[in-house]
């Protein structure tokens, strides 16, 4: 069912399911809302969409701590919306990728008290692992007068995958959805579902693994190599189980890891998450490592994403002049690339602190999708409040010549031309190009106007002069026959 839907080079967009569309006016983004906005992505000329969790939970991490697998949280509806909105995303050609939670639970899944032999144990905290929002990653738990272990919040510990029962129910429940309709999944966390069964104590980071996370709100977790916790040979194995269980899902890896990792989750896998892409500095020569440094493009499946609902917004980190070049960037690059909901139409972070509604502080970036001048997201109060509807929303940019919007539709449309892998012709602090096949793609991120090759243009962003590039501008180019030059210069 997959190979269909999802084209070579896909586009996906990320939906976050709490703040997309609210279609009963409690504030909160349900089933029946995002179902009922699909067309939106239609218009993008999107493949498909991956949608964050909707199972039943106490929303503790909003949906990532899950008491149930096989039902849908009661605030995003109901399982004949779920069906609805599968057969809906279908009917339009959309692929629909769940994202699951394997390595961790809800406190309140029945497991927890029923199968306590599913969760990690120990008398003492037996060792320095770290949660990845803070703090020791063990946690007392007076009624089993035990501690157990928790990668993320206390209220999500972590499966064993030590124990062969756990495999079989993850399986179960990848199989009732597979049931159903759904094309894939994206599987949350993937490369921290196994542990060192003799949990030995993790060695210190080196402070240049600091780099590039200066605003990450988990710095103090980076402290320490992840040798026991992450990465570990098993997770492969599990995820060999599940490909070969289920040969027809598209299995997108969510592996926090460096991209020099990579290749064995994307041999398994439809596609894994470039992590060092979202957090790769606004610079030509970092970028050009970042996108083949390892080689790994080539193959066409790493998963390009430049904002997500757990990190600053690319429009906050790079600039709202840098948009344009970013969005080129993003799709022209080959393999799977993400749109998170709201890039489309340029939305900024918004305010958002540890004491508002994610612990963690990603509430800045989960601001809810801004429809039109008034919101346009929910009739009664958001669940948060909105930022700049008034200036940045989807009705006034549809159709509205050099909106942003109308930069993603044009960009996406000219992706289904572009083939071949990338080849990198010119990295620079301010300035990156690369080729695909017959195609140029040139970006500006500097100051200056930049020296350009020949080629016809195709696609721009910015100001192009004759041989010139302007500050903060992107162009796409093709050989144009009829210049003397032929081929796109390579510098
Ligand atoms: C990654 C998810 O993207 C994030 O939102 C979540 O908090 C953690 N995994 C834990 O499930
Ligand atoms: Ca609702």
């Amino acid at each position: 069912m997959r190979r269909e839907r999802l084209r070579r080079d896909p586009v996906l967009y990320e939906v976050y399911l709490r703040s997309f569309a609210d279609s009963n006016g409690d504030g909160i983004g349900d089933l029946a809302g995002l179902t009922s906005r699909l067309d939106h992505l239609v218009d993008l000329g999107v493949d498909g969409l991956w949608l964050t969790p909707v199972f039943r939970s106490p929303q503790f991490d909003f949906g990532y701590d899950v008491s149930d697998y096989l039902d849908i949280h009661v605030e995003y509806g109901s399982m004949p919306d779920m069906d609805a909105l599968i057969d809906a995303a279908h009917t339009r050609g959309l692929a629909v990728i769940l994202d699951v939670i394997i390595g961790h639970t809800s406190i309140e899944h029945f497991w927890f008290r029923e199968h306590p032999d599913r969760y990690i144990w120990a008398d003492q905290i037996p060792n320095n692992w770290l949660s990845v929002f803070g703090g020791s990653a063990w946690r007392h738990d007076e009624e089993a007068g035990r501690y157990y272990y928790h990668r993320f919040y206390p209220e999500q510990p972590n499966l064993n995958w030590g124990n062969p029962e756990v495999r079989r129910a993850v399986h179960e429940i990848l199989g009732f959805w597979t049931g159903r309709g759904v094309d894939g999944f994206r599987l949350d966390s993937l490369d921290g579902i196994a542990v060192d069964p003799g949990l030995q104590d993790e060695p210190l980071a080196d402070p240049s693994a600091l780099r590039g996370r200066e605003r990450d709100p988990w710095a103090q977790y980076w402290s320490l190599q992840h040798v026991h916790t992450c990465n570990l040979p098993q997770v492969l194995t599990e995820l060999k189980e599940i490909a070969t269980a289920f040969p027809d899902a598209a299995l997108v890896v969510e592996a926090d890891l460096p991209n020099e990792q990579l290749l064995p989750y994307m041999r398994l896998a439809d596609c894994s998450f470039a992590f060092d892409f979202i957090r790769a500095p606004l610079d030509g020569v970092a970028l050009a490592r970042v996108i083949d440094g390892a080689g790994l493009a080539g193959r066409g499946n790493l998963a390009w994403a430049l904002s997500n609902h757990d990190q600053p917004r690319m429009v906050s980190r790079w600039g709202r002049d840098l948009a344009g070049v970013a969005a080129v960037l993003l799709l022209s690059l080959p393999g799977w690339s993400f749109i998170y909901q709201g890039d489309e139409i340029g939305m900024v972070d918004g305010p958002g602190g540890p004491d508002l509604r994610d612990r963690s502080g990603r509430d800045a970036v989960r601001h809810p999708m801004q429809w039109n001048r008034s919101g346009g997201f929910t009739t009664g109060t958001p669940w948060l409040p909105f930022i700049d509807p008034e200036v940045c929303n989807v009705e006034d940019q549809r159709g509205a010549a050099g909106s942003t919007l109308e930069q993603y539709r044009t960009l996406i449309r000219l992706r289904r031309e572009l083939r071949g892998p990338v080849r990198i012709v010119a990295a620079e602090p301010g300035f990156l190009a690369f080729r695909r096949g017959g195609h140029t793609i040139s970006l500006n991120l500097g100051d200056e106007d930049h020296e350009l090759g020949p080629g016809q243009l195709v696609y721009m962003t910015g100001r192009v002069e004759p041989g010139r590039l302007g500050p903060r501008s992107a162009v796409v180019q093709v050989a144009d026959p009829d210049s003397t030059g032929g081929q796109p210069s390579e510098r």
